[in-house]
């Protein structure tokens, strides 16, 4: 054990041993709950030692798989590591690894995509079957035994209840100003029980700074020392910088018409470097005395905070490049006052996120003339990363944006079509589009109206006059006219993407 030990509490400080031990200790075929959260707070050892005996199994002939639940994205230590041994039977509720996710597009890994906010109170329901082991990063543990959690809290409150065993990593790399920054909070149930959640503004704090776990559970602890993954953010390139100045310009129009304050309601940003832009946007724009209630905390809402743009900030984790990572770590005290960390149940919570009116911004993979957007399967069948929280955010927000390059793949896909090849929202829960072609503000419009707004602002031009065609041919041909379509013809443009490689019609 090092001098520099984080273990304040004298009986788990005898319960430290090697990565390789504590592993042995989970059984194959058995449930895990593990911490992590968009690449923050995942355990780092233990999932490696775990892939190591997997691999030995499966030359010995004899099969080695586990249940894998999580926060959300972990590192290639824990998914990358897992899926290249062929060790997860069935991952839940959100991956963005590429070995995991080719796994899961293969067909060789099962994998339930599921709302985030959702999570905790399913494993509660009982239905998703017994956590046998909870494995969770941990900043330190405090000498009455409660646990001060690291970069992202995700589920770890709901695995540590629900885990029949415990294993901890102490991560040394994480700050340990991060003591006093989370929020935990004990009083959800299952109903009739449920009581409201008293968050009435995003800085409200409503429980303990630390999570509660009973210390006879715990089977094994490992010390570590490692970074979180830490990926960086693309500098914003034209396209992203387009669409966060539509963006712009709609929020500032929305307050000149005193439909939004002049400090804005709190947002939500999601994932990917366009969301990562509009908060760069958001940091050279007019509005002061911004609040974020969002799922995580990005580059460019550190920026806002460190600009005194942002005056604080609720999520569940961070997701930092290595170099903002190092900035926070540097500085954390600084910061802890105005970041609040939660449980993804709580982060993402429909009540809190309808009561607070969130402007939720989230991205797409695809999204059609009507305003339903695809944010999970390309062509309809390949899973890109999961839902996350975006319909969380985006079914109870106060204003629902949705944003994205005009086209894909070197423009040989469309990120408008006539018809979604999947759903994961509904035009109602859309109320905004974004490309950087424009904006369409589609509230309180009919389907037809929203098409001719989607088509005219947000389809890229090689696009549109192909969309206008289809619209226009859809009113002579359809059954009803409210929201015209032509069945046969509405995912034409990606079988001709599947069988010619693009969406363009070819030209011979
Ligand atoms: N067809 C095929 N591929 C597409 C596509 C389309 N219509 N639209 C995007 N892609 C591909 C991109 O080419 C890129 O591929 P690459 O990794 O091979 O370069 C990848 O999807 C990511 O797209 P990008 O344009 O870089 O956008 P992004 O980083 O903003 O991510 C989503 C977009 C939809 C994948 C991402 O926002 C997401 O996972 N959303 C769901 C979860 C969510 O919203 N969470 C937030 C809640 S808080």
């Amino acid at each position: 054990m090092g001098q520099n030990t984080r273990i304040r509490h004298a009986v788990l400080r005898t319960k430290v041993t090697s990565a390789e031990h504590a592993a042995s200790l989970i059984a194959p075929g058995s449930t895990i709950g593990m911490s992590g959260f968009t690449g923050s707070g995942y355990p780092k050892a233990v999932p490696i030692a775990l892939a190591a005996r997997m691999r030995a199994a499966h030359q010995s002939g004899t099969p080695f798989q586990v249940s894998i639940w999580t926060g959300a994205s972990t590192g290639p230590e824990l998914d990358g590591a897992l899926a290249a041994a062929d060790g997860i039977s069935l991952r839940l509720p959100y991956n963005s690894d590429p070995v995991a996710r080719d796994r899961i597009n293969r067909g060789e890994m099962d994998y339930a995509d599921l709302h985030l906010s959702q999570v905790a109170p399913m494993a509660w329901q009982g239905f998703l079957g017994p956590l046998d082991t909870a494995v969770v990063e941990v900043s330190g543990i405090r000498s009455d035994g409660a646990l001060v959690p690291s970069s992202s809290v995700g589920n770890n409150k709901t695995w540590l209840d629900r885990a029949r065993q415990v294993i901890l990593e102490v991560n040394r790399w994480q700050s340990p100003a991060l003591d006093g920054m989370h929020d935990i909070y004990y009083g959800t149930a299952l109903p009739p029980h449920r009581v409201p959640i008293p968050i009435l503004r995003p800085e409200d704090r409503v429980g303990e700074p630390a999570l509660r776990c009973d210390p006879d559970k715990i089977v094994a602890i490992v010390e570590t020392d490692a970074p979180d993954r830490n990926l960086p953010f693309a500098a914003p390139d034209a396209v992203a910088q387009g669409i966060a100045g539509h963006l712009m310009d709609f929020l500032s129009h929305e307050v000149a018409r005193g439909r939004l304050p002049a400090s804005l309601l709190p947002i939500q940003s999601g994932v990917g470097n366009v969301a990562n832009a509009v908060l760069s946007g958001l940091l050279h724009g007019p509005f002061e005395g911004l609040t974020a209630y969002t799922e995580v905390i990005q580059d460019g809402m550190l920026d806002l905070l460190e600009a005194g743009k942002l005056r604080v900030a609720s999520a569940t984790a961070f997701s930092l490049s290595t170099g903002a990572a190092s900035r926070l770590n540097a500085d954390m005290a600084r910061f802890r006052d105005r970041m609040i960390l939660r449980p993804q149940e709580i982060s993402n919570h429909p009540e809190v996120v309808r009561r607070l009116g969130c402007i939720a911004m989230n991205g797409l993979i695809e999204a059609d003339i009507y305003g339903n957007v695809n944010s999970t399967l390309v062509m309809g069948s390949r899973m890109q990363n999961g839902i996350g929280g975006s319909g969380d955010f985006a079914r109870n927000a106060f204003v629902s944006i949705f944003m994205t390059p005009s086209t894909a793949k070197d423009g040989t896909i469309s990120a408008i079509v006539p018809q979604v090849s999947h759903v994961d929202h509904i035009a109602q829960d859309v109320h905004v589009l974004v490309t950087e072609q424009g904006l369409a503000d589609l509230r309180g419009l009919s389907p037809r109206r929203r098409s001719e707004l989607i088509i005219a602002r947000c389809a890229h031009p090689d696009y549109r006059p192909l969309l206008m065609e289809y619209a226009e041919r859809a009113r002579h041909r359809s059954l009803g006219l409210h929201a015209p379509m032509i069945p046969g013809e509405g995912l034409s443009w990606h079988q001709r993407f599947l069988d010619h490689g693009s969406m363009l019609p070819s030209s011979d």
